[in-house]
């Protein structure tokens, strides 16, 4: 599948579920979340038609999010399921964490029934090491937890453990060394994001943002000139950076100031209710479930639908056009 901009779109994101065990402030901020219908999230069935006939089109990576996609119900049948399907080679999950470590209901921790899954990259949303902050950040007094998760992770083995650090300013901006040593002494690989106007929050405003050329400065006021590595890329948006003396390799996603972010974009969306979003930072969406909700509907109609919306993807993303949030960054998936 190739958009109107020449490209190439390969990589799908699938959000499970809305709902969360976390309160993240800049994804989801009332303490009063309405939470989708049963009924008007995609069952398992449906994603998996839905990754099927992506695959026949050229998606060739997935990756889980949500919500807190291991909150949903036999997520682990869902993952071997996908990990089944022919083209896909590439099945990464998104998480904060805090179940990794946690047994499921057969007994087997999710670090551990995800990597018999296939799972090849695990990425962790941790913002800070420190308690309070933590709490005050997602909501919920669970770091013990995240980091157990991410302790779990590391010793099934997987691919890569990534760690997701949302810059924010008064925040996390004099942890920013820390959170580097963390990620060096446990090999996993940090990535610093640009906090996006995706949620309808007060943590969003021009106070709190701090761009990822300003938290470089910071880090290397304290660590060195780091080193552009233009030779590293992960087919995602982030430019990574050598740290000197160490040689440990760090990546800001510079959603915000980076000109060039949506350049290299190869990425759809599928929300858990169904909506298959051609780009993270526009309000553009359609409705998918009806289509596979309709009987008279085949694969060859659902595949029309993937076409259709690749041939609407916008060039890049409005977040810097006075985006306003239409919808709260939990329903999309990050
Ligand atoms: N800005 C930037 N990143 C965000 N995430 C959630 N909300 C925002 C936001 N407003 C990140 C989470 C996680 C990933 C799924 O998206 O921290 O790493
Ligand atoms: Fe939950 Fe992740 Fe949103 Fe935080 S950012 S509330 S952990 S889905």
């Amino acid at each position: 599948m190739e958009d109107p901009f020449g490209h190439l779109i390969s990589y799908l994101r699938v959000s499970i579920t809305d709902r969360c065990n976390e309160r993240c402030q800049y994804c989801m901020p009332h303490e009063e979340q309405e939470w989708l219908k049963r009924d008007d999230i995609l069952s398992y069935e449906e994603i998996l038609r839905v990754v099927r006939v992506g695959a026949s089109l050229g998606i060739s990576k997935v990756r889980v999010t949500g919500g807190e996609p291991l909150t949903r119900r036999n997520v682990n049948w869902f993952m071997e399921e996908l990990g089944k399907i022919d083209g896909i080679n590439d099945i990464g999950i998104s998480t904060n964490g805090t179940l990794l470590a946690k047994e499921n209901k057969e007994g087997i921790t999710h670090a551990d029934a995800l990597k018999k899954a296939g799972v090849r990259t695990v990425n962790v949303s941790l913002d800070t090491l420190d308690d309070a902050e933590y709490a005050k950040t997602t909501g919920r007094d669970l770091l013990p937890d995240a980091i157990a998760g991410i302790d779990a992770a590391r010793e099934v083995g997987f691919e890569k453990i990534k760690i997701n650090t949302v810059l924010m300013r008064h925040r996390n901006e004099h942890e920013l060394w820390d959170m580097i040593e963390f990620a060096r002494e446990r090999d996993l690989l940090l990535r610093f994001i640009e906090l996006m106007p995706v949620s309808t929050t007060q943590v969003l405003n021009e106070d709190n943002f701090l761009p990822s050329g300003e938290a470089r400065k910071l880090i290397e006021f304290r660590l060195g000139k780091l080193v552009p590595r233009p030779d590293i890329r992960t087919n995602g948006p982030a430019g990574y950076y050598e740290v000197p003396g160490t040689g440990q390799i760090i990546g800001f996603i510079g959603a915000m100031t980076n000109l060039h972010f949506c350049e290299n974009c190869n990425k759809l969306r599928l929300t858990c209710e169904g909506k298959l979003r051609p780009c993270l930072g526009s309000h553009l969406e359609f409705d998918m479930r009806e289509v596979l909700r309709d009987e008279a509907m085949t694969d060859k109609d659902v595949a029309k639908f993937f076409l259709n919306v690749v041939a609407r993807k916008p060039e890049m993303h409005e977040f810097r056009e006075n985006y306003q949030p239409g919808r709260k960054m939990i329903a999309i998936g990050g």
